[in-house]
């Protein structure tokens, strides 16, 4: 019964655990879309724009993955496409606690709501996109956290 899903996120900038629990979760599913959150009140370094851009470029050859944004909330737009279930991955205990209660409260408001859980690699359990946000703002070398991508086209604006 698995066949689509929406892997949501910030993506700001995308990892390689993000790439990690991509890859795991379009193995598992005929179908993945990844969708940019675009309307939160983070503080963003890369663009809506950028952010789309790195994703449709890093997995262009993989046929079973679309790209998409969505503003408002993430309920909203499972029911807009008709997905109920949403995939996040979790590196450690600590992230159990924000997830559950956000896995909880989508499916408070809409019951149709399943999210599934997947461990990433446990090399990539240290990488978050605001530890790379903060080394990238004191000037340190983010490439070995993120795909070739964002090192090389240096998408990322220094403020
Ligand atoms: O990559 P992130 O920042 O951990 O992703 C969090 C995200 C974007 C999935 C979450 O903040 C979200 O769903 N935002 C959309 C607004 C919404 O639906 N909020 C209610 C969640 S309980």
């Amino acid at each position: 019964k698995l066949k689509i899903a929406i892997y949501p996120g910030s993506f700001d900038p995308l990892t390689n655990g993000h790439v990690d629990i991509i890859n795991r979760a379009s193995d598992l599913f005929n179908k993945l879309i990844i969708t940019v959150a675009t309307n939160n009140s983070k503080k963003c370094l890369l663009s809506k724009t950028k952010r789309l851009d790195i994703l449709k470029e890093t997995f262009l050859n993989n046929p079973n993955i679309e790209v998409d944004s969505f503003e408002g909330l993430l309920v909203d737009y499972a029911k807009r496409k008709r997905t109920f279930t949403i995939v996040r991955g979790l590196r450690t205990l600590s992230d159990f606690d924000y997830e559950f209660r956000m896995a909880i409260m989508n499916r408070n408001l809409d019951n149709r709501i399943e999210t599934i859980f997947l461990m990433t690699d446990e090399k990539y359990s240290h990488i978050s996109s605001s530890s790379i946000k903060e080394i990238y703002d004191l000037n340190g070398d983010i490439q070995q956290f993120v795909p070739q991508i964002i090192t090389k086209n240096k998408p990322i604006n220094r403020k």
